[in-house]
């Protein structure tokens, strides 16, 4: 069960709570001589966090000056924020151990991002996955709501955000679950399930309209597969939509990556791979909160999927496969699979008219190589104000984005000499690369681009070895906050 965030207007003596302090101003009336010393002992000694245990009730005082930063080292306020969200995942961490299920957050100068970062911190950081331990009610979380008083948050500030941690843990149930349970059909049940609590429109093509629409590259994928192709299309689009053309965001849906006959090599480097979808679980979490807060917004989503694996009609190296576009492609590694199922969705986009298309995948080893597991890459056709507001997001929801060069000497390496294009390049470069083979799809018969285009490369945020704070470990459900907040921040531009 997720956890609630509510506005609430006043608490009780025996609530456990969170309350705001600077080092100087202590919120004196709550705590005893000894209390108020230790609080300063804890400022002292640069703790952003003092926890005071008064028996009936526990009492979290956040010390904002040591967020805020030194005068001389002043924070900007995107990082100020997400130190926030830390605390709040520290805080539920303790309130879990000692079996709590309710806190307030209380803000007596009645601020707006404070107290909504730190619950989003615990919110997030109470989320857990138990689906297969068969002892898993005994380790179950017990926190269930955070109320939050404060006058500069309206309780449907709250509730926006309590929808928003849920779909981020919507998307990371979906990375989590294995492939035994996630198969393609699945996960567009999965995602038709979505669409029915939300009244998001959920429409699953099988194989043979994958066929009939003759897309080569899911089919290709697929060939090794036992369990057939899905391509899942969700549309929300409600009445007051403030945009008249959609934004369409595509997700990776590799249920599985093996490699396929081109198979993973190193040990340990597969077992991971049942991530290979958290693009299209990214694009379902977005979805899910863009429809559970009614949001102003015509978004289409596209979820090719297929599980990649060695077989005895598996697609090979060598391999000439054709596109739904007709873009023939030599396939010389079969490890090189998203792009192949990215490039059916990407030209099926064009049929929208889009107003921008986003789309996300955990696409390259390359990409990780190259900005590690805090920053996603991104590249693409936008335009630079476009790029400029969803790294301005990246910031703000501290998924943050890194843009990686995008010029057209790049495509030069994924030529063929037997093909329109070979499905890998070189041995340098290689995330670049594979956004400039998507690129391809992006653009029309005569070679123009078809619409505005970001490709973002989550392959090194997506799924964590180890827990990082209120990310928490394994699928992270990178994209979804980043997603809401940019489509409801652009959404306010009509075009
Ligand atoms: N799914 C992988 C990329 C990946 C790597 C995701 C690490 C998450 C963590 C992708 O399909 C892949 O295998 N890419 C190859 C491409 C290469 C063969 C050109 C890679 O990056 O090694
Ligand atoms: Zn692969
Ligand atoms: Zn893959």
């Amino acid at each position: 069960m997720p956890v609630h965030i509510k506005k609430k207007t006043s608490y009780s003596s025996s609530d456990h709570l969170v309350v705001f302090c600077t080092s100087e101003q202590e919120q004196t009336a709550l705590f005893s001589a000894k209390e108020r010393d230790y609080i300063r002992s804890c400022a002292k000694n640069e703790k952003s966090l003092a926890e005071i245990n008064q028996y009936d009730r526990r009492v979290f005082v956040v010390l904002k000056d040591l967020l805020f930063g030194r005068k001389s080292e002043k924070r900007a306020e995107y990082e100020i924020i997400e130190a926030l969200r830390k605390v709040g995942c520290q805080i539920a961490k303790n309130l879990n151990d000692n079996k709590i299920a309710e806190v307030v957050i209380v803000d007596t100068i009645g601020e707006k991002t404070a107290p909504l970062a730190i619950a989003e911190g615990m919110s997030l950081g109470s989320y857990q996955f138990l689906h297969y331990l068969s002892n898993g009610g005994k380790k179950k979380n017990t926190l269930q709501t955070i109320h939050i008083v404060s006058n500069g948050v309206t309780s449907e500030n709250a509730r926006q955000l309590s929808a928003i941690a849920e779909a981020t843990c919507v998307a990371r149930d979906l990375v989590n679950e294995p492939v035994s349970f996630l198969t393609s059909v699945q996960l567009s049940e999965e995602l038709q399930k979505l669409g029915k609590e939300t009244g998001i429109k959920v429409e699953v093509m099988n194989k043979a309209k994958i066929e009939k629409l003759k897309m080569g590259g899911i089919l290709a994928v697929n060939k090794g597969s036992i369990d057939p192709p899905t391509f899942t299309v969700l549309e929300w689009k409600p009445k007051n939509a403030q945009n008249k053309k959609p934004f369409v965001l595509v997700g990776k849906g590799i249920v599985y990556d093996t490699g396929g006959l081109s198979l993973k090599p190193t040990p340990g480097s597969m077992d991971a791979m049942k991530c290979d979808m958290s693009g299209a679980a990214a694009v379902a979490g977005t979805m899910y909160a863009l429809a559970k807060n009614k949001s102003p917004v015509h978004v289409v989503g596209l979820v090719p999927s297929t599980d990649n694996r060695p077989g005895g009609n598996a697609y090979t190296p060598g391999d000439v496969i054709t596109i739904s576009d007709g873009t023939t492609i030599e396939v010389l590694n079969t490890d090189a699979e998203g792009r192949l199922i990215l490039a059916d969705a990407l030209h099926y986009a064009k049929r929208y008219n889009p107003q921008l298309v986003i789309d996300l995948a955990t696409l390259t080893g390359a990409c990780v190589a190259a900005l590690g597991v805090a920053v996603s890459g991104l590249m693409g056709t936008a335009d630079e104000a476009v790029k400029r507001e969803l790294k301005e997001s990246g910031l703000s929801v501290y998924e943050r984005l890194a843009e990686l060069p995008f010029w057209d000497d790049y495509a030069e390496l994924i030529k063929s000499d037997i093909a329109d294009m070979k499905n890998i390049g070189g041995k340098y470069a290689g995330a670049i690369t594979a956004g400039k083979f998507l690129e391809k799809f992006t653009k029309d018969k005569d070679g123009n681009h078809a619409y505005p285009w970001i490709h973002l490369d989550i392959a090194g945020t997506a799924f964590l070895d180890n827990a990082d704070s209120y990310r928490g470990k394994s699928g992270t459900g990178v994209g979804v906050r980043l997603l809401v907040d940019f489509l409801t921040k652009k959404n306010k531009i009509t075009q």
